[in-house]
């Protein structure tokens, strides 16, 4: 069963961005968030949107992925999720940008800083201070030094 999560909401946030309110305006709030970042150097039109999120408690990384559309949906347009039991969501698209590893072997790789590409997905990867949370549009090429993961698993195992 294919769920589609696609929040496309007014830009009300865009009054806290300007003002810094909610944007990590103090270095006491920067302690207390991670980065967010969705990157795709790979087809026209390229993009590169990138925003500090506070942490609000132990919540999953698909709580800040809302959070974002909802509040600086300038940047974060919408994102498309398909939710399988046990696994929790997957991300299939991003702004528009949908990954289609059968046909061209693209997809969203999703990493963090520290760790590179994550073995977990995002319901249920919890964000850490100093976090540097990304999404980068990616194709599938070998050789690769990193394991690569999709979402969380390996691509070729993942059979939804
Ligand atoms: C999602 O965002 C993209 C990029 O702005 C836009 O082209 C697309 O129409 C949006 N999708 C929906 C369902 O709003
Ligand atoms: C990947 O293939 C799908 C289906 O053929 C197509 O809709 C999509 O535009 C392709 N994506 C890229 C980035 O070429
Ligand atoms: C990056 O992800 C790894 C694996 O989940 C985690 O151990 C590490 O703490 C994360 N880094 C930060 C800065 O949160
Ligand atoms: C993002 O993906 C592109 C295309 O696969 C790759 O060339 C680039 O190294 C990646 N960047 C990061 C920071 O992972």
């Amino acid at each position: 069963m294919r769920i589609y999560l696609v929040l496309s909401l007014a830009v009300i946030g865009r009054v806290a961005y300007a003002n810094g309110d909610d944007k990590c305006g103090s270095d006491l709030l920067c302690r207390s968030s991670f980065t967010y970042s969705v990157l795709n150097h790979l087809f026209p039109p390229y993009f590169m949107k990138s925003t500090p999120m506070k942490l609000q408690g132990k919540r999953p990384f698909l709580y800040y992925m809302q959070q974002a559309v909802e509040k600086y949906n300038t940047e974060f347009k919408n994102f498309t999720a398909t939710y399988y039991p046990t696994y929790g969501y997957f991300i299939e698209g991003i702004n528009g940008l949908m990954g289609n590893f059968k046909d061209n072997r693209t997809y969203w790789e999703f990493s963090n800083a520290t760790f590179g590409p994550l073995d977990k997905g995002v319901s249920s990867y919890i964000p850490s201070s100093g976090d540097k949370v990304l999404f980068n549009f990616t194709i599938d090429s070998r050789p690769r030094t990193v394991q690569r993961t999709f979402n969380g698993l390996d691509p070729k195992k993942f059979k939804p």
